[in-house]
């Protein structure tokens, strides 16, 4: 271990508080008929998230136990699994807050396990992918070869924020019980983002996008118990999302909705004081 860490571990070793049982589920699909769960004693210091005791467990006690993580900070969206019952972000779940001597981790539901605490999120990335995330224009040429940026107002913008904050983290998909129910069912990740880019005032797609959500396993599956909302580490309410995606294509079979032409270009043109952009230090792909 670098010399580094030790001292981090001396000075933290100070500021123990308590020891928490980690009751951790684990199934090697190569070795086990089934899974099974180990546990570990894990001393906790103040701040002490989940994940920092799950890295604490593999570097100090077991290096055999599987998690995913990346960015430690609420923003890569790697690091869900089921905690004291419920689907949430390991980097963002304080040991104290839980208030319990054990935390019982298991890997998030409605996925398939990969090993130990990993899931397969392919379905997640499969039905994102579904709903086409990004914004469908005619104008071909200016995508191309742009000559500015697409307009929008601040007001146009905040229409969808929120909605936009979403990092993929999937625990939304595993608190609903309609994908229990119904594996092919879209889902709240990507239906609210069919629904924030189909009302994004530069996209022209929705027409595409009402075709894989106006299905018998898309937005009408939603009963709108709310899980996912509850659950969502970043306030995107999926839920909500849905339910206003339901309005857009009930008016748009009603024959309410006209075919919306996207924002239009703000030609650039270089603003006083704003240097030139350096010369890219890797060639840009042709
Ligand atoms: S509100 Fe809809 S998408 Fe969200 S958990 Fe409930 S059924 Fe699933
Ligand atoms: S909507 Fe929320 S819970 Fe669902 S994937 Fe996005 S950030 Fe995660
Ligand atoms: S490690 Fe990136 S969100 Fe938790």
């Amino acid at each position: 271990m670098a010399q580094k860490e030790i001292q981090i571990k001396e000075v933290l070793s100070d500021k123990i508080v308590k020891t928490v049982t980690f009751k951790v589920k684990k199934f090697d699909p190569e070795k086990d008929k089934k899974p099974y769960y180990k546990e570990y004693k894990v001393p906790v210091y103040r701040g002490m998230t989940v994940l920092d005791g799950l890295i604490y467990v593999k570097e100090d006690l077991d290096g055999t136990v599987n998690f995913r993580y990346s960015c430690r900070m609420g923003i890569c969206g790697s690091c869900g699994m089921f905690i004291n019952g419920k689907p949430r972000m390991a980097c963002m779940t304080q040991i104290l807050d839980l208030n319990s001597d054990t935390i019982e981790i298991q890997p998030l539901p409605n996925y398939d396990n990969i090993r130990d605490l990993v899931p397969d999120s392919t379905p997640l990335f499969e039905k994102h992918k579904k709903i086409k995330p990004y914004l469908i224009r005619e104008d071909v040429k200016e995508q191309e070869n742009p000559i500015g940026e697409y307009y929008q107002t601040p007001e146009e913008h905040e229409y969808y924020s929120q909605f936009s904050f979403c990092i993929k983290c999937g625990l939304c998909l595993a608190a609903c019980p309609s994908v229990a129910s119904d594996p092919e069912y879209l889902g709240p990740q990507a239906l609210t983002q069919a629904y924030r880019y189909s009302v994004d005032t530069r996209d022209e797609g929705f027409l595409q996008r009402v075709m894989v959500v106006d299905d018998p396993h898309g937005c009408w599956r939603c009963h709108y118990a709310g899980a996912c909302s509850e659950v969502c580490p970043k306030g995107v309410d999926p839920a909500k999302a849905i339910q206003l995606l339901k309005g857009l294509i009930l008016k748009y079979r009603l024959g309410l909705k006209k075919k919306r032409k996207g924002a239009g270009v703000i030609p650039a043109h270089p603003r006083p004081g704003i240097k030139k952009a350096p010369k890219r230090t890797v060639p840009q792909e042709s």
